[in-house]
């Protein structure tokens, strides 16, 4: 019991806190949980971790020492064309890292919530639902299903959240936000090309950040489970609308309607069917233009 006889908080450990994502998730938890952050390396905060997740005996240290209530897995080589040229340490990052998290929860029955993508899924389909059998096109997707599995066989009551897209922002640049790109390079004078063949359902980080919250209590929630809006736009309609709301001159955002051999293979159709997690959660899957909206507060806590 605290000083205040209030019950104290549950831990919460973030793996990859100071990633685009674990800023988001840190500030949402920190309502109901006693927030552990850490990161690859050290940060500005006294109190922030260092975990590698490369190194297993370092993960392993950490989890029986703090013995966090539950742990939310963010860490990742998350810039797709990144995995596409250096493979091993995507696989080594992506998905043994992965592994040795999943270990260490197992051996000390910590609750661990995951997340992955709809990179998993070839695009050829529009629609996916949880039990549509994985065909990755690229090396990140092929190493977020071969994580998926890992964390599943090791500890089947994991939860697994596949995304599509997350927008949202930090302020910062270093970070996998797309958002807080398209707003540096617009401000910048720059044109920006969007596809108009790549279809995402997108989810705001705010939102994605309490459905993270209100999963990990609930024990039903475990295995597979799909996030995003209720429909999908292609990315050149979500960069209109980003451009739109912000009033970014029409010339500085211009349609790419084939796809660069540079980029590493992205799927057509990544819309992840919402139906179970809208089951399983109070907050329900918000409309495109609703996560738009979101994606453009200014972040609750920036420059964490
Ligand atoms: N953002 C999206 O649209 C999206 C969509 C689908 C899935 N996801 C998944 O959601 C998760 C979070 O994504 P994000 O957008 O927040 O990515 P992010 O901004 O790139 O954050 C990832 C974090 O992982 C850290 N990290 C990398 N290697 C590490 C290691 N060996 N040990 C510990 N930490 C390490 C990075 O730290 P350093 O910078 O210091 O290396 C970074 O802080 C990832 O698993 C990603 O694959 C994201």
């Amino acid at each position: 019991m605290s000083s205040s006889s209030q019950p104290a908080k549950p831990s919460l450990l973030i793996l990859g806190a100071r990633g685009f994502l674990g800023r988001s998730v840190a500030t949402a938890a920190a309502a109901r949980f006693n927030v552990l952050r850490a990161d690859r390396t050290a940060g500005e905060r006294s109190t922030d971790i260092v975990v590698d997740i490369t190194d297993a005996n370092v993960v392993e240290q950490t989890i029986r020492e703090i013995q966090p209530k539950a742990v939310v897995l963010l860490a990742a080589i998350s810039d797709i064309d990144l995995c596409e040229r250096q493979p091993e340490r995507a696989a080594a990052v992506n998905v043994q890292g992965v592994a040795h998290v999943a270990r260490a929860c197992a051996a000390t029955g910590t609750r661990l919530l995951f997340t992955s993508s709809g990179a998993v899924f070839d695009g050829k389909k529009i629609g996916y639902c949880e039990e549509d059998p994985v065909s990755p096109l690229s090396v990140y997707g092929r190493s977020k299903a071969d994580a998926e599995n890992v964390v599943l066989e090791t500890l089947p009551d994991a939860i697994v959240l596949r995304v599509s897209l997350v927008l949202g922002r930090t302020g910062l640049t270093t970070t996998n936000s797309v958002v807080d790109t398209l707003v540096r390079r617009w401000q910048a004078g720059e044109i920006v090309r969007a596809s108009t063949l790549e279809c995402r359902n997108p989810i705001d980080a705010a939102t994605l950040a309490t459905w993270i919250i209100e999963l990990l209590p609930n024990p039903e929630a475990r295995g597979l489970i799909h996030t995003g809006s209720t429909h999908a736009w292609t990315r050149y309609q979500i960069a209109t609308a980003l451009a739109t709301r912000l009033g970014v001159p029409e010339v500085q955002l211009l349609p790419e309607e084939t796809t660069s051999p540079a980029r590493a293979l992205r799927g057509v159709h990544q819309l992840l069917l919402t139906d179970k997690i809208a089951r399983l959660c109070t907050t329900q899957p918000p409309t495109i233009e609703e996560v738009v909206e979101r994606s453009l507060r200014e972040p609750a806590e920036s420059h964490q």
